[in-house]
């Protein structure tokens, strides 16, 4: 176990830094979690929450000051106000872990690289993790699989190769208390490329449920997207990119092994942690609203 540090977690109630904080608590560090709204009750025991938006950077300073490290999420669409966000961070500690993304260097309309080359210009420690798609992200799939026991879409043959969150929190944990390779880019993804009809039929096996996939045309998953409020400007991209994963299935990387010296989790570890929450979701049984993963729309 490392030695005990002082560390801000943002995003403390998000999908990554929930298992995040739960994972520093339990090796032993004292963790302040950066929250919106602190009587939400949706933090581990025993951290500390302190009331702050990453919008506002006075609450960012508040919130750093006295710890060693912080762990950033920036979860806008532009990185509009990261400069100032950046500054009052690197103003309190010398270390700070961004969950950035695979294609940070790709896709210049994402903040992602903006804010990378903020921390890189400002803090003398820093970590960015890369990971392709969160296994996290087939709960988009629950509200129609519950409603009709079936998912529609393009592009099932698109096999993706998606991280738990856990394996992001594990490697975020080694890198806020300096135990992975400082100024350091890792590439993440989960061990296996899978089929979104794959990954469907995964989650049926492990909940016991006859979940189904019907194919669309381009144009028609195009059309239910829209009219299910995506950004216009989102769908052709998100469409493109499935359409390639068909032809050239995503490569799985060996970070998450390399790193923490541990096979990463598979799909099926992903969907046997989270059985409680997709049976929950499935069956009308009542959510644990607090869980983030009940939180379909965050994602
Ligand atoms: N999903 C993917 O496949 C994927 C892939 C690569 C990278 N990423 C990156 O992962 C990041 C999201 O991480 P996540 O999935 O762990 O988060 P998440 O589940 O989407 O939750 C977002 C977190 O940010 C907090 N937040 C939102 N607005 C805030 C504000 N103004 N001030 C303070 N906190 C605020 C939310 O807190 P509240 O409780 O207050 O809402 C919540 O804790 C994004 O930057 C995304 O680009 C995602």
């Amino acid at each position: 176990m490392s030695e005990p540090r002082r560390i801000l977690v943002t995003g403390a109630t998000g999908t990554v830094g929930r298992p995040l904080v739960a994972r520093l608590l339990a090796e032993g560090h004292r963790v302040r979690a950066l929250v919106r709204n602190p009587d939400g009750g949706a933090l581990p025991h025993g951290a500390e929450p302190v009331r702050g938006d990453l919008a506002v950077s006075e609450t960012l300073s508040a919130g750093a000051a006295g710890a060693d490290a912080v762990f950033l999420v920036w979860p806008f669409a532009t990185a509009q106000g990261a400069d100032e966000a950046v500054a009052a961070l690197a103003g309190e500690v010398d270390r700070i872990v961004y969950l950035s993304s695979a294609v940070a260097d790709t896709h210049p309309g994402r903040p992602d690289g903006a804010v990378e080359r903020l921390v890189e210009a400002a803090a003398p420690h820093w970590t960015f993790l890369r990971p392709h798609g969160f296994v996290a992200n087939v709960l988009r799939w629950l509200p129609e699989l519950r409603e009709a026991g079936s998912v529609h879409g393009a592009y099932g043959q698109a096999a993706t190769a998606p991280v738990h969150e856990a394996d992001l929190a594990d490697l975020a944990a080694l890198a806020l208390t300096g135990a992975t390779g400082d100024r350091d880019r890792p590439v993440l993804t989960g061990p296996a490329s899978l089929t979104q009809t794959e990954q469907l039929a995964t989650i049926a096996a492990v909940v016991g449920r006859d979940l189904r996939r019907h194919e669309l045309t381009r144009a028609e998953a195009r059309d239910r997207m829209l009219a299910a409020g995506w950004p216009p400007d989102a769908v052709d991209p998100v469409l493109d990119h499935q359409a390639a994963r068909v032809a050239d299935p995503e490569r799985p990387v060996s970070t998450v092994a390399r790193l923490t010296g541990r096979p990463a989790r598979t799909f099926a570890d992903w969907a046997a942690d989270h059985t409680g929450v997709l049976l929950a979701a499935l069956g009308g049984r009542a959510v644990d609203e607090t869980h983030p993963l009940s939180r379909t729309s965050s994602i």
